[in-house]
């Protein structure tokens, strides 16, 4: 299962890149505000780091870019995406999963831009966007628990649905909160996971590994020298 950091903070991507073998980025309007910086900025400086790293490409390190939340017809969000894409062969065009959002991703998929479906919460808007051809599609798992959902059930429905149909678009489980989300879209066999790097972080540690090494350590010095 690929790792995914949700983030637009350039000094946390390339810590989780260096450090946790991250297999590419997800980011939204939220993110870049985080960023403080304004988006083209953000866009350009990630654009300039892929460039200066050698990995370049969608295939090999996909960076997703949602378009202006305010667009709300097709043309106007294929203009956009295609926009965003030119500044980076890294950049996927992350669009909300609506009816002019699906119908602007099939166009750009249709010119070879790359899309990840996004805001997806039931498996009715996963299929759509699986027969568009999609490169990805983000169903979120915190956003739904928040409301008082079981979100893992929906997660199993689209990757039970993408095996019956044998279906390229990758699903990037996304919204994670912690590590016991992590393990569980492991288990359904979900593509991708994407969170922050405080979940990955926490999910890398538990309490009987570091009371494990108090165990080792004081055995290691009482050991006869
Ligand atoms: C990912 O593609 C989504 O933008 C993201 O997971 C939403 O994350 P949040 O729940 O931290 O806002």
């Amino acid at each position: 299962m690929k790792y995914f950091l949700d983030s637009a903070k350039l000094d946390e991507i390339k810590y989780a890149y260096e450090n946790y073998c991250i297999d590419g980025v997800t980011t939204n309007p939220r993110h870049i505000q985080s960023s403080g910086k304004p988006f083209l900025q953000a866009v350009e400086e990630l654009a300039s780091w892929v460039k200066e790293e050698g990995i370049e490409g969608v295939d090999v390190f996909p960076i997703s870019i949602e378009i202006n939340p305010h667009l709300d017809k097709w043309q106007d969000m294929l203009e956009e995406g295609k926009k965003i894409a030119s500044y980076s062969p890294n950049y996927v065009i992350k669009i909300p999963c609506t009816e002019q959002g699906l119908i602007a991703a099939k166009h750009l998929e249709k010119e070879g831009i790359r899309t990840n479906v996004t805001l997806v919460f039931s498996p009715s808007q996963a299929i759509p966007v699986a027969k568009l051809g999609a490169k990805f599609v983000s169903p979120f798992v915190g956003w739904k628990e928040n409301c008082g959902d079981n979100a893992m059930d929906y997660i199993e429905d689209i990757v039970k649905i993408h095996k019956n149909y044998n279906i390229d678009t990758e699903i990037i489980v996304a919204s994670l909160r912690n590590g016991k989300q992590i393990g569980e879209a492991a288990v359904m066999g979900a593509d991708i996971v994407t969170c922050g790097l405080d979940v990955y972080k926490a999910s890398f540690e538990h309490p009987y590994t570091t009371h494990g090494i108090g165990i080792f350590t004081d055995a290691w010095d009482k050991t006869a020298k």
